[in-house]
C-alpha cells in the first residue's frame, strides 16, 4: 500500500470540480475544497493512489479501465438525502387529485418517473400513492415506477427494498409500517405489493431521455439545486417533451419553474406543481 498524502491542492480540486460540471452537472461552489477533501481521501486509499494528482488523472483519462474510479467519485460527490412522503402535501395531491385524473382516463397503463430517485424512498411512495388511490377509485391499472439516479451505490440499496427502523422513523406511520412492511431478521422489507410496480435504472440526467420512454408523471425534486441555470433549463425542457399531453410534473418546494419555461402551467403553486400544457 502507498502512503497517501491527504490534501487536495487548489488546481487539482480545480479539476475534480471540472470532472463533476461535465460528468453529472453537479456544481460545486469555489468554498467546497474541503468537502471534496473529506469525500474522496478514502477513495485515494481505496484505489491505492498517492495523491489526488494520481485521482485527476484517472479522472482525465479515457481508459475504460478508469469508469470505476469515475463511478466512485460520483457516488461520494452526491447528495443522497430523502426519506418517505418528503413534502406530504404533493404525495397528497398526487393520490387525491393526479393519479384519480390519469386513472380515469382511457389510458391502459401509466408510467411514472423518479428522476434522482436515491434509495428508493421516493418511487416506493409513489408507489405506495398508486396502491391507495386504485383503491380509493376501486380500479386496477398497471401502474409502472421507474426510479433512476446517476450513483449506483444507492441503486443497490434502493433494489434490495430493505430499510432501517431509523430509515422508517423518517416518514413512514405506524400504520404504513404495518401495510407495505414486513419485519424481517435484516429488517424492514418493503411487500411486495408495492415494490413490483417499481423498477430502477442506472441514469444520468445529461443523457438524452428518449431510452426511457414517456411518462404520464415526473418527480424531478431536489436535484436540479446542484446544476448550473443553463443545464436546469435544459432538463426541464426535456421533461416537456418526456410527459405525455396533460402529464405532470412535481419540483420540490424550494425548486422554483423559470418563467421563460412555458411547457407547463402551475396546478398548485404552493405545492410546485406543473401540468404540461396540450
Ligand atoms: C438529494 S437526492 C434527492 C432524492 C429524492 N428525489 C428526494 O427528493 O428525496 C439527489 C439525488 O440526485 C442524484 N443525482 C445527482 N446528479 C445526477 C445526475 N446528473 N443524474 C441523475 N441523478 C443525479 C444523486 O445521486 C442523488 O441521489
Amino acid at each position: 500500500m502507498v502512503a497517501v498524502k491527504n490534501s487536495f491542492s487548489a488546481s487539482d480540486y480545480q479539476s475534480i470540480r471540472g470532472f463533476l460540471d461535465k460528468s453529472c452537472g453537479i456544481v460545486l461552489g469555489e468554498n467546497k475544497h474541503y468537502l471534496v477533501q473529506n469525500r474522496l481521501t478514502p477513495l485515494l486509499r481505496r484505489f491505492d493512489l498517492s495523491s489526488s494528482a494520481d485521482l485527476v488523472k484517472l479522472l482525465q483519462s479515457d481508459m475504460p479501465s478508469t469508469r470505476i474510479v469515475k463511478v466512485a467519485v460520483i457516488d461520494a460527490m452526491t447528495t443522497n438525502e430523502t426519506f418517505w412522503f418528503r413534502d406530504v402535501k404533493q404525495f397528497n395531491d398526487l393520490t387525491d387529485t393526479v393519479l384519480p385524473i390519469l386513472l380515469n382516463n382511457r389510458k391502459a397503463s401509466l408510467k411514472i418517473w423518479s428522476a434522482a430517485c436515491s434509495t428508493g424512498q421516493e418511487p416506493y411512495t409513489i408507489s405506495m400513492c398508486a396502491e391507495r388511490a386504485q383503491r380509493n377509485l376501486n380500479v386496477i391499472k398497471n401502474v409502472q415506477v421507474i426510479g433512476t439516479d446517476i450513483a449506483e451505490t444507492v441503486l443497490t440499496e434502493a433494489k434490495r427494498a430493505v430499510y432501517s427502523e431509523l430509515a422508517l422513523s423518517r416518514g413512514i406511520s405506524a400504520q404504513d409500517r404495518e401495510q407495505f412492511f414486513e419485519n424481517t431478521h435484516e429488517g424492514y422489507k418493503l411487500k411486495q405489493t408495492i415494490a413490483q410496480r417499481v423498477r430502477f435504472q442506472q441514469f444520468n440526467l445529461l443523457k438524452p431521455f428518449s431510452v426511457l420512454g414517456r411518462f404520464d408523471v415526473i418527480f424531478c425534486r431536489n436535484v436540479l439545486i446542484y446544476f448550473s441555470d443553463t443545464i436546469k433549463r435544459d432538463i426541464l425542457q426535456r421533461m416537456a417533451e418526456a410527459l405525455e399531453p396533460g402529464g405532470y410534473l412535481f419540483l420540490s418546494s424550494t425548486e422554483s419553474m423559470p418563467a421563460d419555461i412555458t411547457e407547463f402551467e402551475s396546478v398548485k403553486g404552493d405545492a410546485r406543481y406543473f401540468r404540461k400544457r396540450s
